[in-house]
């Protein structure tokens, strides 16, 4: 198929592409390159005749038709998003436009193409979406695809706004969608700033381990390559107006996984003392959900999808692959802001 994915410079959408590629499929990748952005994380499909590149914002409406015309796809991934809860607290406008506004321009985009080509069955509109918009957890019970929607960060409104869009541009229009909201992600690629990169890295420097609040706050981790599968395998057997919830079924407390990393470091690259002596608590995120997990039953039963990666041997792959990758992320930690304490509100 011809696949348009877009944010695929991201974490999770580099990882989209490389699959696609990997699977035959034919790409092209329209990403507006934001701060999050990196063309590095694509170097291996790079050049490739079924590989294309877009510098395109979402949010531009003329730029979308014009890259529908061109590339003609069979089916778009929706990866593109403002992704990092601490930015979206410290300025949520970026949110609202790409999330909610570049979503909307993306669906009317795709609407214009597929109508103007006689209304396909077969074409598909993929978006990809997270369990925050479901709001925080208990310490039993798990989201199901019915839960109720309740975001509580302004990442995870404008999440929830954007998934309510692309279910009413099915309803109203037809458009052929499928829907995903998946678990927290971890892996190769990651952008510095988030947890299991800052735990790596701020370790290896010898500078204190941030956790928020109590460090009790759980998540459901899944690998990046498992949930790059699972985004193909829904486009082309996904029941179209349905939404799946993505999960690794591998919840751990921050405090836990931050300890875990401690001690996979301790093995690969011993310092003098344990990592763990650095491990630092910090003011807590406001509004920071309390735990998060997701029941993948649907995924699981109607297309036998389940996760490649255990918790353990991912972290260690992805503990490995930051050493072996210091070029990488070094380069992406030396842009502006990035580094420095976000997310702590007025
Ligand atoms: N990271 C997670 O744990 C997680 C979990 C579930 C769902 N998701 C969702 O998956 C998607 C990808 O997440 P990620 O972690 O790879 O994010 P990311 O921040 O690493 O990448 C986002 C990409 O989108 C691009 N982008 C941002 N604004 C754009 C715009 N206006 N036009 C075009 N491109 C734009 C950026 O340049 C970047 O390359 C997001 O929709 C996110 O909500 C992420």
């Amino acid at each position: 198929m011809k696949l348009m994915v877009t944010g695929g410079a991201g974490f999770i959408g580099s990882a989209v592409v490389r699959q696609a590629i990997a699977e035959g499929h034919a790409v092209v990748n329209l990403d507006a390159l934001t701060y999050a952005a990196c063309l590095d994380s694509l170097a291996s499909v790079a050049g490739r005749p079924d590989y294309a590149f877009e510098q395109v914002d979402i949010r531009d409406g003329a730029a979308l038709a014009d890259a529908f015309a061109r590339h003609r796809p069979d089916a778009v991934l929706h990866l593109a998003a403002e992704s990092h809860v601490d930015r979206s607290i410290d300025g949520p406008a970026d949110f609202i436009g790409t999330n909610i506004t570049g979503t909307f321009t993306l669906l009317e985009a795709a609407r214009a193409y597929w109508e103007g080509h006689g209304a396909p069955d077969a074409f598909r509109f993929v978006h990809v979406s997270t369990d925050e918009v479901f709001g925080s957890l208990g310490p039993t019970g798990a989201f199901s695809e019915t839960t109720a929607y309740a975001p509580n960060s302004p990442y995870a409104a404008s999440k929830a706004a954007a998934d309510h869009l692309v279910r009413a541009w099915h309803k109203t229009y037809g458009l052929p969608v499928v829907m995903t909201n998946c678990s927290n992600n971890y892996g190769p690629f990651q952008f510095p700033e988030k947890l299991i990169p800052v735990v790596i890295l701020t370790a290896l420097e010898g500078a204190p381990i941030p956790v928020y609040g109590t460090g009790d706050n759980v998540r459901d981790w899944l690998h990046v390559e498992d949930h790059a599968e699972a985004l193909l395998l829904v486009m082309q057997r996904g029941r179209v107006g349905r939404s799946y919830n993505i999960g690794g079924s591998a919840e751990a407390r921050n405090i836990d996984l931050v300890e875990t990393l401690c001690a996979i470091l301790d093995r690969l690259r011993p310092g003098e003392n344990p990592y763990s002596e650095l491990i630092a608590r910090v003011p807590d995120r406001p509004g920071h959900d309390h735990r998060y997990a997701i029941d993948a039953t649907r995924i699981r039963e109607e297309l036998g999808w389940a996760p490649r990666h255990s918790l353990d041997s991912g972290l260690e792959q992805t503990v490995r692959w930051y050493l072996d990758n210091e070029a990488w992320w070094q380069a992406l930690r030396d842009r502006p802001g990035v580094g420095v304490r976000l997310g702590v509100g007025t």
